[in-house]
């Protein structure tokens, strides 16, 4: 589904990533955890295309988003980014909008989807998400938890096959994470998507993984921690 090779990233002379190899397979879930400036987010910017890698491959599918370093063409990398969603640590809701348009703005601006149409969608997708009853409401009248799911509502609006989350869980109370662990399982069973996590919570991360990689100082380990669980039993 995804793959990374040897992915290079300095900032001012900083090495930030050191060659990073990387491969996810599709419908897992892959958490990534280390120690703070390590280069995870970087990672995963450059993966969602808000950084540019200084040198590498990053494959999607058997398309090639960058080849050693060299970016594909605007073409298309437009056509390869419908396929990955990126929630970020502090939701970017669009406060000035309800839920439920929070949900179907990208749809509809993005790929042009007619209104009723989108806003069918996202009414789905809030079902889905257990948010029904908040559609009208507006980003500051929803707790954190509710937030974090629109949030990954929207992300979802644009049916990505493989999402990004950066620290899911840090604006969250820590009794929220097994339910956000939760909603992320069934996105990988019911919806068979690709995850991939970045959290400092070690908790959450064996709750939700199908594996743990570490990171630290812009090398992602290679030995791989397998979760050794039934992914479809959820946690109470
Ligand atoms: N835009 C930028 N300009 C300059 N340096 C940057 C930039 N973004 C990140 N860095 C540096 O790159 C290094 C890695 O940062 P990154 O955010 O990827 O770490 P991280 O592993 O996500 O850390 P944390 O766990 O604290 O979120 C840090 O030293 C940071 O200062
Ligand atoms: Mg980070």
């Amino acid at each position: 589904m995804l793959k990374v090779e040897n992915l290079e990233k300095d900032f001012n002379k900083n090495k930030v990533l050191k060659g990073v190899n990387l491969e996810l397979r599709e419908g897992e879930i892959t958490v990534i955890v280390g120690p703070s400036g390590g280069g995870k987010t970087t990672l995963l910017r450059c993966i969602s295309g808000l950084t540019t890698p200084d040198n590498g491959s990053i494959i999607i599918g058997d398309k090639y988003l960058y080849r050693n370093g060299k970016a594909a063409s605007k073409k298309t990398e437009i056509e390869i980014r419908k396929n990955i969603g990126l929630v970020f640590q502090n939701f970017n809701l669009f406060p000035h909008m309800s839920v439920l348009e929070n949900i179907a703005e990208a749809p509809r601006v993005v790929l042009g989807i007619q209104r009723e149409e989108a806003e069918k969608r996202a009414k789905e997708i809030l079902g889905f998400l257990g948010l029904s009853d908040k559609e009208k409401n507006y980003p500051f009248e929803l707790s954190g938890g509710q937030k974090q799911r629109v949030a990954i509502g929207r992300a979802l609006a644009m049916e990505p096959k493989l999402i990004c989350f950066d620290e899911p869980t840090s604006a969250l109370d820590p009794g929220l994470s097994g339910e956000v662990a939760n909603l992320i399982k069934k996105l990988s069973l019911e919806k068979s998507m690709t995850v991939l996590i970045i959290t400092h919570d070690m908790t959450f991360a064996t709750q939700v993984a199908d594996r743990i990689l570490s990171m630290d100082k812009g090398v992602l380990k290679k030995e791989h921690m397998y979760m050794d669980k039934n992914p479809a039993v959820l946690i109470n």
